[in-house]
């Protein structure tokens, strides 16, 4: 990315600063960063951290821009686009981070032909440790395509898809992946402490055996499938527990799990199209 690149984010909070930070951590300047928000306390707080330039008109903002993030809830997407119509005339790159808005309806409130990526990232995004799918509309072009990896890179693992149908199916996986993390997580805590372990030992123990396991996926050449095998001796502690998930049918369980959550982001991006 050219470092003249200029960066302008609708929306200060939580992901607007994550990305912020990650940027600035990989050596981008934040004399080329915008921010603006409804929020003015919010945008004093984030100038005095980062040194940067804030705004509470986000037409002014735009303006300026080569690349506009819409860092906002899904709910205000469409009041915030048709607001830009009259200061998107110099074509910037447009990445919408909301959930579930899609690439089309943002198109026409933006008054059409918009260069537009959407991503989803996740909320280990705020630790820097993301993963994000993205999708591009056929107007962007590949640089734009390079730039907003770029960006998402910063806080995140990026893995394009070519069907924005597919942010659906990136949304049941790592979309709301992590809550399903922390709910087993939360599961093997209480199951331990009801194995006779104090609540504050069985949580850390959880915790890091989470952290530890997904690092060795991570750094391992091995698959999940194989390292599980490898850890399970037979006739072991491992095995019983194994075949005690797999009598509950443990696979079909995620899959009917993340089924429900591919139709809700389906259903939400067609509710939150009609937002006319
Ligand atoms: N957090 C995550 O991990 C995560 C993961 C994936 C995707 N996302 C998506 O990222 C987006 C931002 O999430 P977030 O957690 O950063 O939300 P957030 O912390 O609530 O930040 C959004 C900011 O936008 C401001 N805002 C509201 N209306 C505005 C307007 N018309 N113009 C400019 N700014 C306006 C809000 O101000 P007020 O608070 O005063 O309304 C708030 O400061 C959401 O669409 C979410 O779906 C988030």
């Amino acid at each position: 990315m050219q470092n003249s690149t200029t960066i302008g984010f609708i929306g200060a909070g939580n992901m607007a600063y994550a990305l912020v930070s990650g940027l600035v951590n990989s050596g981008f300047s934040t004399k080329n960063i915008k921010l603006s928000d409804t929020d003015e306390a919010l945008l004093s707080l984030r100038a005095d951290e980062f040194n940067l330039e804030v705004f509470t008109d986000n037409t002014k903002l735009a303006a300026q821009c080569d690349v506009i993030i819409f860092a906002i809830k899904p709910q205000v997407l469409s009041v915030v686009c048709k607001e830009l119509q009259e200061h998107v005339s110099h074509n910037p790159l447009i990445i919408s981070i909301a959930a579930g808005v899609r690439a089309v309806d943002i198109n026409r409130w933006l008054g059409g032909n918009a260069s537009i990526v959407r991503a989803m990232p996740n909320t280990p995004a705020l630790l820097g440790q993301g993963a994000t799918g993205m999708m591009a509309n056929d107007v962007v072009s590949g640089d734009q395509k390079a730039l907003a990896e770029q960006i998402l890179s910063a806080v995140s693992t990026c893995l394009w898809v070519e069907d924005e149908k597919m942010l659906d199916a990136v949304t049941a996986l790592s979309g709301s992946g992590p809550a399903y993390f922390f709910l087993l997580i939360e599961s093997m805590a209480k199951a331990g402490a009801a194995l006779g372990l104090d609540e504050s030992t069985a949580q850390q123990l959880s915790i890091q055996t989470a952290l530890g396991a997904s690092m060795m996926a991570d750094s391992s050449g091995d698959s999940a499938h194989e390292l599980r095998a490898k850890v399970t001796s037979p006739n072991g502690t491992t095995q019983a527990a194994i075949e005690s998930f797999q009598e509950q049918n443990f696979d079909m369980i995620v899959a009917h799990a993340m089924r429900a959550a591919f139709d809700r982001s389906r259903e939400m991006g067609i509710e939150l199209g009609d937002y006319d």
